[in-house]
C-alpha cells in the first residue's frame, strides 16, 4: 500500500447487469441461473441453443422457460433477461423489426456460422443478411456481434483479428448508423478498434480475457477449464484489454460470456469451448480493477457504460462487495450436472456482500 493512502475495503454501485451470458436450457438452466440472478439485475441471454432462438417464437417460449426455472430457484432475485435473436441466413427482415417493436428481443446475435458452439445455424456470409442489417440500423436495434472469422487457413490466434479487417470495418463503413456491440474482445487490435470507432460501437471484455494469457491452457499439461472462444491470446493483449476495461472509456463493458458445460464435456479428447464465470464473476472482475488500482473505475465498467450503450436506465438498487479473501469451489454441482467453475481452487480478494 502506498503511503498516505487508505485501502478502499468496500465498495457499494448500482446493481451491475451481465451483457453476454449462456444460460442454457432444461435441467441445467435451473441449476445455472441462479449464479447469474443473484449479482445481476438484468443479462442479455445467448440464443445459441438447438434449436437456436431465431424468431419470436422461440425466443418468447425460452423467456417463459427462464422465468419459470427463477421462480423455482431464486424467487427472491428481481431478474430479467434481456433476450436476443440469433440470426441466419433465412432471417427475415421484417419479422425482426416487428419482434424488436414488439419487445420479444431487444438485439440479435451474429454467429458466423461454425465460430464456436451452437452456431451451426449461423450466418454463412453476413452479404446474405445485408437487408437484415439495413432493417436493425433503421429502427436503432444493436447487433451483437461474435468477432471471428472461421476460414480453417487462419491461424485461430488471428481469427479476431482478421474478421476486423475482413468483416468488422467494411460493415461499419456501409452502415455506420448499426449499433454494434463487438462482443469478448480478445486483442488489442480489437481494443484498439473499439477506441477508435464512433458511438455506435462498444464491446464486451469477459474476466476470463482480463486474467488469462494462452499460457494458461497449457500450464503443465492441458487444461481445458481455460479453453473458451474467442481463445485467450498473447500476454500483450491481456494487458491491452486490461487497458482498455479500467481505462474509465465509456463503450466497454462488462459481459462475462459465462459459458457452462458438464466438466466431461470439457475434460475430453475434443473438449467444449467455454468457461463458467457466473458463480464469482464480480468477483473476479473487481479483483483485476483492484490489481489494476482501478476500483473508482469499476462502477463504470459494470453497471454505467451498458445501460448507456442499450438506452436503459440504471439499477436503482446496489449491491456492495467487501476486501475479504473468498474461495472458488473446486466444482459446482448444477441441478445434478457437475462443472468446473472459473478461478476453481483460487482465492480471490473480493466478495459480494450478501
Ligand atoms: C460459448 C458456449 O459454450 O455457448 N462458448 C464459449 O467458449 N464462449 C459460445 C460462445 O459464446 O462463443
Ligand atoms: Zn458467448
Amino acid at each position: 500500500m502506498l503511503m498516505g493512502k487508505t485501502m478502499t475495503t468496500k465498495l457499494t454501485i448500482p446493481r451491475p447487469d451481465d451483457w453476454h451470458v449462456h444460460v442454457r436450457d432444461g435441467a441445467l438452466l435451473a441449476g445455472v441461473l441462479p449464479h447469474t440472478a443473484r449479482q445481476f439485475a438484468r443479462a442479455i441471454i445467448m440464443p445459441n441453443l438447438n434449436p437456436p432462438m431465431a424468431d419470436s417464437a422461440g425466443v418468447l417460449a425460452y423467456r417463459q422457460r427462464i422465468m419459470a426455472a427463477l421462480a423455482q430457484t431464486a424467487p427472491e432475485c428481481a431478474f430479467t433477461p434481456l433476450m436476443t435473436l440469433y440470426l441466419t441466413d433465412a432471417t427475415d427482415p421484417e419479422m425482426v423489426a416487428r419482434g424488436h417493436a414488439a419487445g420479444d428481443f431487444i438485439a440479435a446475435k451474429l454467429y458466423p456460422a461454425h465460430a464456436t458452439t451452437g452456431s451451426a445455424h449461423g450466418v454463412t456470409d453476413i452479404a446474405r443478411i445485408w437487408p437484415v442489417l439495413e432493417r436493425m440500423a433503421e429502427i436503432g436495434m444493436p447487433l451483437l456481434i461474435h468477432g471471428e472469422v472461421t476460414d480453417a487457413h487462419v491461424d485461430v490466434f488471428d481469427r479476431e483479428a482478421v474478421f476486423i479487417d475482413r468483416t468488422l470495418a467494411p460493415l461499419i463503413a456501409r452502415l455506420p448508423d448499426l449499433r454494434v456491440v463487438f462482443e469478448h474482445i480478445t486483442t488489442a487490435q480489437a481494443a484498439a478498434f473499439v477506441r477508435s470507432a464512433g458511438p455506435n460501437v462498444a464491446a464486451t471484455i469477459t474476466p476470463q480475457h482480463l486474467h488469462l494469457n494462452r499460457n494458461a491452457m497449457f500450464a503443465g499439461g492441458i487444461r481445458p477449464h481455460a479453453y473458451c472462444l474467442p481463445v485467450a491470446k498473447r500476454e500483450h493483449h491481456r494487458q491491452a484489454l486490461r487497458q482498455l476495461a479500467t481505462s474509465g472509456f465509456a463503450r466497454v463493458f462488462l459481459g462475462t460470456d459465462s459459458a457452462p458445460h458438464d466438466r466431461h464435456l470439457k475434460e475430453a479428447a475434443c473438449g467444449c469451448a467455454g468457461i463458467f464465470n457466473a458463480p464469482y464473476a464480480l468477483e473476479s472482475y473487481a479483483t483485476v480493477f483492484d490489481d489494476e488500482g482501478a476500483l473508482d473505475r469499476f462502477e463504470g465498467f459494470a453497471a454505467r457504460n451498458g445501460p448507456a450503450f442499450y438506452r436503459l436506465p440504471v439499477n436503482p438498487d446496489t449491491i456492495t462487495l467487501v476486501r475479504e479473501p473468498v474461495t472458488v469451489p473446486a466444482t459446482i454441482t448444477c441441478n445434478g450436472t457437475a462443472i468446473v467453475p472459473f478461478h476453481a481452487g483460487e482465492t480471490l480478494a473480493w466478495r459480494v456482500l450478501t
